[in-house]
């Protein structure tokens, strides 16, 4: 099989888990060195030990996306691991539902400082390496990027801050060959929805495969094709009986 990534290399945070995980697994299996970054060691190490027994590499590298010396860090230990960056994905992420008046400042910062500053930072982090090999962007946004839900004003505020942030990467990416694009699902089945959703309900999802080959197909895709935000649906509302 050709490897359409072969000899490229990928961050992708919150890859412990989850559509990051799935996500890390494909871009592997094309090829990509993946660089896995997320707080806890372990789900990261079990994702890099899968890639490995499927004869990709990968690297663990525990980082809080939110804090800057950490990110700085997780670029620097890529670079001097696989020695160059040509695909981020943004994909860590919290949701903790809570109407406008539960939402305390302190669950506000939180999100935010995952959700925004967390790719805000990375993407900066990254960004000379990626005009180097006229790289790649992917933030893993959602569908609260582009319209409101009930209890989720710190989610939907990130995650339509980060299709703002992204359209300007890709502006400003553009003269240097850098492409940005948001990836916007709808549910997915993933440990987030753990507290928040019946077991019928998130069998009913979209699976985290499904996404990381639509994340694949994206990366891979040529690159004189530029893509807005990419909305992905469940056919059916999962919610629905
Ligand atoms: N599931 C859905 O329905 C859905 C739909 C649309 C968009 N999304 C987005 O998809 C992304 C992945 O979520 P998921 O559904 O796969 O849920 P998940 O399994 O809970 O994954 C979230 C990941 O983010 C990591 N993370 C959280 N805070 C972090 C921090 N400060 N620094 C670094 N990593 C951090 C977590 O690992 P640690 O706890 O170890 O740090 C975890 O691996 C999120 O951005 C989410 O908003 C999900």
């Amino acid at each position: 099989m050709i490897q359409k990534l072969s000899g490229a290399v990928a961050i992708v945070t919150g890859a412990g888990s989850g559509l990051g995980a799935a996500i890390a697994q494909a871009l592997a299996a094309e090829g990509a060195k993946c660089a896995l970054a997320g707080r806890r060691r372990e789900p990261l190490q079990a994702v890099a030990d899968a890639i490995g027994a499927a004869a990709g590499e990968a690297s663990v590298i525990p980082t809080d996306v939110a804090d800057e010396a950490q990110v700085a860090a997780l670029v620097a230990e890529t670079i001097h691991t696989f020695g160059r960056l040509d695909v981020l994905v943004n994909n860590a992420g919290l949701m903790r539902p809570a109407s406008l008046t539960q939402t305390s400042t302190a669950l506000w910062d939180e999100i935010l400082n995952v959700n925004l500053r967390g790719a805000f930072l990375l993407c900066r982090a990254a960004w000379p390496h990626l005009r180097h090999s006229r790289g790649q962007i992917i933030n893993v946004s959602s569908m609260a990027a582009v319209q409101g839900y009930l209890d989720e004003a710190a989610y939907c505020a990130s995650k339509h801050g980060l299709n703002g942030l992204t359209e300007v990467l890709a502006l400003e990416g553009k003269p240097h060959g850098i492409r940005a694009l948001a990836v916007c699902p709808a549910a997915v089945e993933t440990p987030l929805w753990d507290q928040d959703a019946p077991a019928d309900v998130r069998r009913r999802m979209m699976k985290s495969a499904q996404v990381a080959d639509l994340v694949r197909w994206l990366v891979t895709a040529p690159r004189n094709l530029d893509f807005g935000p990419v909305i992905v649906r469940n056919f059916e509302d999962p919610w629905m009986q």
